[in-house]
C-alpha cells in the first residue's frame, strides 16, 4: 500500500487557508490533518470546531482532527458535526479511554488515540481493537517544525507489530512530528501507513504540490 500523506494545516497560511488546502488537494495529499490545541493540554493555541467547519466546505479530503486538548470528550460532537471523519484524542488526556472511543465511534467517527513520546504503547494496548487510528507522536506536541526524535522508530516497530496481531485489519498507524525529506523513509520502513507533515508540506522553500511529490519520492527510497 502506497504511503498516505496527511498535511498539517498548523504552517499554511490562514489567511488563504481554502487555496492552500485546495492546492494540497490538488497535489494528491490523502487527509488534512487538523491540529487542534487548547493553551492548557500543549502551551499552544490553533484552531475549534468553528475553523474545521470552513475547512470542511474546502475539500472533499477526509479531515483528521487532532485533539491536543484536556477533557476531548466534550468536543466529541462538536468536531463531528464540523464534518471531520476521523478524530483522535491522546491517551494523556483521557480517564476512560475504552468509553472515549465508543463515544467517537457512535458519532460516527473513525477513532484514533495519540501517544507522547514518553507514554508507552501500553497505554493503549486494551483498547487495541476500538482503534481505527494509531497516532505515534515523534515530536512533543504544540508546535510545528520540530525535530524528529530518532527514538520513536523503534516504537512505531512495536505499534505496527501489536496492530497486525491484534489490531482490526483496517487501522491505520499514523506518525506525527518532523517527518521530512530527510526522514519519512525510515518512518515507512519502521511500518507507518500515513504520516503527517506541516512545515515539510506548506513552507517557503518550495510549492505544496513539489514538496509533496518530494516526500513521496523520499518515502520510496533508502532510509538515510
Ligand atoms: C505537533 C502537531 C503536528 C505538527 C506537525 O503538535 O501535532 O501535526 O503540526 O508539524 P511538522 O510536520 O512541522 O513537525
Ligand atoms: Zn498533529
Amino acid at each position: 500500500m502506497p504511503i498516505k500523506i496527511a498535511p498539517s494545516i498548523l504552517t499554511a497560511d490562514f489567511g488563504r487557508l481554502a487555496a492552500e488546502i485546495a492546492t494540497a488537494e490538488d497535489a494528491g495529499a490523502d487527509w488534512i490533518h487538523l491540529d487542534v490545541m487548547d493553551g492548557h493540554f500543549v502551551p499552544n493555541i490553533t484552531i475549534g470546531p468553528l475553523v474545521a467547519a470552513a475547512v470542511r466546505t474546502a475539500t472533499r479530503l477526509p479531515l483528521d482532527a487532532h485533539l491536543m486538548i484536556a477533557d476531548p470528550d466534550r468536543y466529541i460532537q462538536p468536531f463531528r458535526d464540523a464534518g471531520v471523519d476521523s478524530i483522535t484524542v491522546h491517551a494523556e488526556t483521557c480517564v476512560h479511554l475504552h468509553r472515549t472511543l465508543q463515544s467517537i465511534r457512535a458519532a460516527g467517527a473513525r477513532a484514533g488515540v495519540a501517544l507522547n513520546p514518553a507514554t508507552p504503547l501500553d497505554a493503549v494496548k486494551e483498547v487495541v481493537q476500538d482503534l481505527d487510528v494509531l497516532l505515534i507522536m515523534s515530536v512533543n506536541p504544540g508546535f510545528g517544525g520540530q525535530r524528529f526524535i530518532e527514538r520513536s522508530l523503534d516504537k512505531i516497530r512495536a505499534a505496527r507489530e501489536m496492530l497486525n496481531d491484534f489490531g482490526s485489519p483496517t487501522a491505520e498507524l499514523q506518525v506525527d512530528g518532523g517527518v521530512s525529506n530527510a526522514t519519512i523513509a525510515s518512518v515507512v520502513r519502521a511500518g507507518a501507513s500515513v504520516v503527517v507533515a506541516g512545515s515539510a508540506v506548506f513552507n517557503q522553500s518550495g510549492s505544496v504540490a513539489s514538496n509533496i511529490d518530494g516526500l513521496r519520492q523520499a518515502a520510496a527510497s533508502t532510509p538515510q
